[in-house]
């Protein structure tokens, strides 16, 4: 007869998912055990573990970055310019209390990113004019509080070609596989693993150049968070880690060039490139999206 265990042994692997045995973390002393984690993440990984008070703060800067969101939405029309957008989403958050983290940072003019169409990441708003059949990706970041939360939509104008609608499609997939993998025990490499292994069946390819990040207590914290590999590598999903995935998708080749503006990023190939982004806490039990929307 097989004894039946439902607790861990001394000797078994913590089931905090911190890769040690049961008797040298949590058995015992929880408390001091996620101390120690916190330690161990900071000096191996330079990774910065939340606690709950910071986790309150993430989500609440989360539920405004998802309102922000939600407004640009609700009000985005065939023939604004971009720029008007910026200008929304800067008084939007100036009016909630909060500063926008992109405005001035490393010379980043504006306050949010607008990506259309070839462009994949770090649009800077102008006085461009969104045209019907357009895809328009928005990216917010504000600070409260000082806590960080960090969230991007891609979104159609009018209705979409077959192009735009698959590339939309797959990139959203994409995020939502990714976040499917979010797990003690997991690694950060398992997301990429499962975001790249959904965007090639497909016939689409994965940016390398930018990748998901820590975030909180600043815009952008350790770790990595790839959009491809292998599974099993990179660090060990624990509680407390928060980070962005972020899929950069295009529906040609993955290769990218910079704009003359030094921060625009666009398909080589011209080729359609979506994106969706949330900011994810690692749970006990999986994860929780500190910037939640429907995917
Ligand atoms: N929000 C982007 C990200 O997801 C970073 C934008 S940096 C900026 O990491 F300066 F362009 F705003
Ligand atoms: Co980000
Ligand atoms: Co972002």
């Amino acid at each position: 007869m097989k004894i039946r265990k439902d607790k861990p042994g001394r000797n078994d692997p913590c089931p905090c998912g911190s890769g040690r045995k049961y008797k040298h973390c949590c058995y015992g002393s929880p408390e001091r055990a996620v101390e120690d984690l916190k330690t161990r993440y900071a000096r191996k990984y330079n990774i910065r573990l939340k606690a709950a008070k910071d986790i309150e703060g993430i989500r609440r800067a989360g539920r405004l970055t998802v309102e922000t969101l939600d407004m640009v939405e609700a009000r985005l029309r065939i023939g604004m310019t971009t720029d008007e957008i910026n200008a929304l989403v800067h008084e939007f958050t100036i009016r909630n209390g909060a500063v926008p983290a992109p405005l001035n940072y490393r010379g980043f003019p504006k306050s949010v990113c607008v990506s259309l169409n070839e462009e994949i990441c770090h649009g800077i708003p102008d006085g461009r004019v969104i045209a019907e059949g357009d895809i328009v990706n928005v990216d917010v970041t504000p600070i409260l509080d000082g806590y960080y939360a960090d969230a991007n939509k891609t979104f159609f104008m009018g209705s979409p070609g077959p192009d735009a609608r698959k590339i939309v499609d797959v990139a959203r997939e994409c995020l939502r596989l990714g976040m499917d993998m979010v797990k003690p025990g997991n690694t950060t490499g398992d997301i990429g693993w499962a975001i790249q292994r959904y965007a090639e069946t497909n016939q689409c390819s994965v940016v390398r150049e930018f990748v998901g990040h820590g975030v909180g207590f600043d815009f952008h914290e350790a770790p990595q968070i790839l959009h491809y590999g292998r599974k099993g590598d990179g660090v060990p999903l624990v509680p407390g880690m928060v980070f962005t995935i972020e899929p950069m998708i295009n529906l040609g080749k993955r290769h990218l060039r910079i704009l003359e503006n030094q921060w625009t990023a666009v398909t080589v190939d011209g080729s359609l490139s979506a994106q969706f982004e949330q900011t994810i806490l690692v749970t006990e039990g999986g994860y929780e999206s500190l910037t939640p929307y429907d995917l």
